[in-house]
């Protein structure tokens, strides 16, 4: 990683701009008072860390946001040694490399760091409880960010999806096209988060962190409403009826029929209240972001609008 020249001006570094988040974070508008990088997976693995010390002493960046992570919920069980370093060693280490350089870190987490047996939403101050390796390993590196940097805001978010990557929703359709029927889980609760909601809730949280108002802590932040995969599916396939999407025959399974190599909660919705209350975060109901997200994905297919 050569010749990046920093400005002495607020600096903002995106890493893992190649992913859902990333990919949506590296796309907005920011102040023109900010420079920003977005680094994707091949332009710094944030598991190396001589190119991590390397990329701070080039570009010296005063907020780093933390999009990258070993998100493959059901490999993490073959691969925990690869989910542990992604998820909770390089975590750990920009925590202490933001710390060192006054820097403040916005690192991404998930609602798989509890059980999902509460029968309310998960509140921030719930014990975590993570039933599978890669919400073991996200939960790691939570704490390890808060041990070692003050200065972080660690946003739990929950079933993302975008207009692009792998996700329940581009799942769905492909599925959808290829059979004509599809069985789907009705026993998982959670909250469907749109990729873009979640860079517009990093992008508020930036601007705080810029005018010195940021709360430091640890929120959640999701799609507003709950629902299972079965219904999220049927929303999917109810709404891209209008654009000409397949529609096929939904069947409500329980979770014991679909085995899976990782388990996961049966309950992961989140409260979100915390975050409207500190940080002025608000989500739209999830079927208004999914509506706007298959949209996108439809018009990129038709070609109106590349992506
Ligand atoms: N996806 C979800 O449903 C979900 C739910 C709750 C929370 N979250 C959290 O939200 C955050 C963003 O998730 P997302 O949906 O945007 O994930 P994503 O689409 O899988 O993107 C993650 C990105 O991180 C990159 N990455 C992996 N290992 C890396 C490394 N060592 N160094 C640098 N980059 C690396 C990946 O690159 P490669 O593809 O090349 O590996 C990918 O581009 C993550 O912290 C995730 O844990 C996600």
């Amino acid at each position: 990683m050569t010749g990046f020249v920093t400005s002495g001006r607020p600096h903002l570094l995106v890493l893992g701009a190649g992913g859902q988040v990333g990919h949506e974070l590296s796309q907005r508008a920011w102040p023109p008072a900010l420079d920003v990088t977005s680094l994707s997976h091949a332009e710094l693995d944030i598991c190396a860390p001589e190119a991590v010390a390397a990329a701070f002493q080039q570009l010296r960046p005063s907020i780093i946001v933390n999009c990258a992570a070993y998100t493959a919920v059901d490999q993490a069980e073959s691969e925990p040694q690869r989910a542990e370093a992604a998820n909770a060693t390089a975590p750990g280490r920009l925590a202490q490399a933001c710390a060192e350089a006054g820097a403040a870190l916005i690192h991404l987490s998930t609602d798989y760091v509890f059980d999902g047996v509460s029968a309310r939403p998960y509140v921030e101050s719930d014990a975590v409880n993570p039933i599978n390796i890669y919400g073991r390993t996200k939960e790691a590196g939570e704490r390890r960010v808060r041990e070692r940097l003050e200065r972080h805001v660690i946003l739990r978010t929950s079933w993302v999806y975008a207009s692009h990557g792998r996700n329940f929703v581009e799942t769905m359709l492909r599925l959808g096209a290829e059979r004509g029927t599809l069985r789907i889980i009705a026993d998982q609760r959670g909250c469907p988060t749109a990729a873009h909601e979640i860079a517009d809730a990093i992008g508020h949280v930036v601007t705080m962190i810029l005018d010195g108002s940021a709360p430091w802590g640890t929120y959640h932040f999701c799609g507003a409403g709950a629902t299972t995969w079965y219904d999220f599916a049927a929303e999917i396939f109810a709404q891209s009826a209008r654009h000409g999407g397949p529609q096929p025959q939904l069947h409500r399974i329980r979770t014991e029929e679909y085995p899976t190599p990782a388990q996961r909660p049966k309950n992961s919705v989140l409260d979100c209240a915390l975050a409207k209350e500190r940080l002025g975060l608000v989500a739209r109901p999830w079927q208004q972001s999914l509506s706007f997200v298959l949209e996108q994905m439809f018009a990129a297919r038709s070609g109106s609008a590349p992506r």
